[in-house]
This record gives C-alpha cells, structure tokens and sequence, in this order.
C-alpha cells in the first residue's frame, strides 16, 4: 500500500489564529495543508484568496495543496502559485479547456490537479489523466465543511483506480496520479476510502473539530486509515 497522506483542510480551523493552527497541523504529523478557495458563484460560500494562502505558506513548510472552487480559475493560476501553493486543483465543471489550465499551472511551476464533483463521472478525465498530479474525487458536493460523506463515493474512487492504472507508466516521469478525497473524510470513512485506493486523505471538521485536538485527530485519523488500532 502507498503512503497515506493526510491533509488538514484550514476551511475548520480558527481564521483569527491561523498560522498557529497551521502549526499544530504541522507538528501533529499532517503531510499536506489543504486551503479552500471559494468565490461564492462555482459553489455558495465565500472563503479565501491569495494573501490569505501566502499567510498558510510563511507558517509551514509543509506542500500547500490549494483547491479551487472558483469559476474562471484561469485567471488565478498565477496569483496561487505566487503565493506559494506546491499543488493547484481546478474544478472540471467549469474549465471547457482543461488541457490549457493544466498547462498554465505546469508553466507556473506548481503541481496540477483537476477535482471531481460527486456527479461528474471519472470518465470526464479519460483523456487527460496521464498528465494529471493529482485527481480530487469529492465527496461531498463542495461548498461547506462538515458535511455527510457520500457513500457512493466509493465506487467512485475505485473507478479513478482503475483509470490511472490503465495509464500511470504513460506519465512522462514514471510516477502515478495521487487520488485525494475531499469532504466527510474521518476515522470512519477513512479505512473505506484507503481500501478504495485514495492515497491523499483532505479532513476539515474532523481535524480542526476533534476535542481531543489537533494532533490526536491526525493520529486517530492515520490509524484508521493504515488500519491500526
Ligand atoms: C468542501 C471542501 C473541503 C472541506 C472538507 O467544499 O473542499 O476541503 O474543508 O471539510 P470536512 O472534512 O469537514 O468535510
Ligand atoms: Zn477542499
């Protein structure tokens, strides 16, 4: 089994403390931070922008993996990696020239990623998947942290398995497309989703919402997904 790795999304940490939440995310053991960006038109929230994700980027030295959730990402490709993100994901459902966005963020020297809503099929990157980082299946429909893990889902991410599989020697440097799941990702869910074949395990509420804290919900949430005790 490959590596899991877990990325706290700081969608449920405390905006007014955030370079310390991202630094116990970091001290926790958290592999990736994931920052959610939303534009209140692709999905109803409104979230965070560039200068917010260069204040993630001065507080760790962890790969920051942003997601956006906004229509016309294009436009911000550049402003992202600027601010420092290592992994940038677009939305399919609203890139109709996804081949030149992940170019665009290729050139911008950043790691591409392309997110899946719950009712876009894999199949939607048949054709591009061979050059893709990272493939983002959503778990919930995007928007909000906190939310129900949909249990189709699963089939999902077996499907995107077995997609990059049929393609992952292609890709020009010999490695393989990492599959993130995003949304109702906690100790419950997590050993389904592993099993599946997701390999980059994004947790919001079920980090930064956990009583006992920040690093005992990384180490609950890596136990169940490596499946120990
Ligand atoms: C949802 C976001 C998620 C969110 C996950 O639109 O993309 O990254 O923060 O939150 P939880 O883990 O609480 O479902
Ligand atoms: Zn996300």
């Amino acid at each position: 089994m490959s590596r899991i790795r877990i990325a706290p999304s700081i969608l449920s940490a405390d905006f007014g403390r955030l370079t310390e939440e991202v630094n116990r995310a970091e001290e926790g053991g958290a592999d990736w931070i994931h920052v959610d960006v939303m534009d209140g038109h692709f999905v109803p929230n409104i979230t965070i922008g560039p200068a917010v994700t260069r204040a993630v980027r001065d507080a760790t030295s962890l790969p920051v993996d942003v997601h956006l959730m906004i229509e016309g990402p294009d436009r911000y490709i550049e402003a992202f990696a600027d601010a420092g993100a290592d992994w940038i994901s677009v939305h399919h459902e609203v890139c109709p020239h996804l081949h030149r966005v992940l170019d665009q963020i290729r050139q911008a020297g950043t790691r591409c990623g392309v997110a899946l809503n719950p009712s876009t099929p894999v199949e939607a990157v048949r054709e591009i998947v061979h050059e893709l980082d990272l493939l983002v299946i959503m778990t919930v429909n995007p928007g909000f942290g906190g939310q129900r893990f949909i249990a189709h889902s699963l089939d999902k991410v077996r499907r995107a398995r077995e997609l990059i599989a049929g393609f992952g020697t292609e890709r020009p440097d010999g490695s393989d497309c990492l599959i993130e799941v995003d949304g109702g990702v906690d100790r419950t869910t997590a050993p389904g989703v592993v099993e599946a074949g997701a390999e980059v395990l994004v947790a919001g509420s079920a980090v930064y919402g956990h009583e006992a804290g920040v690093s005992a919900a990384i180490r609950e949430l890596r136990a169940a997904a490596e499946g120990g005790p």
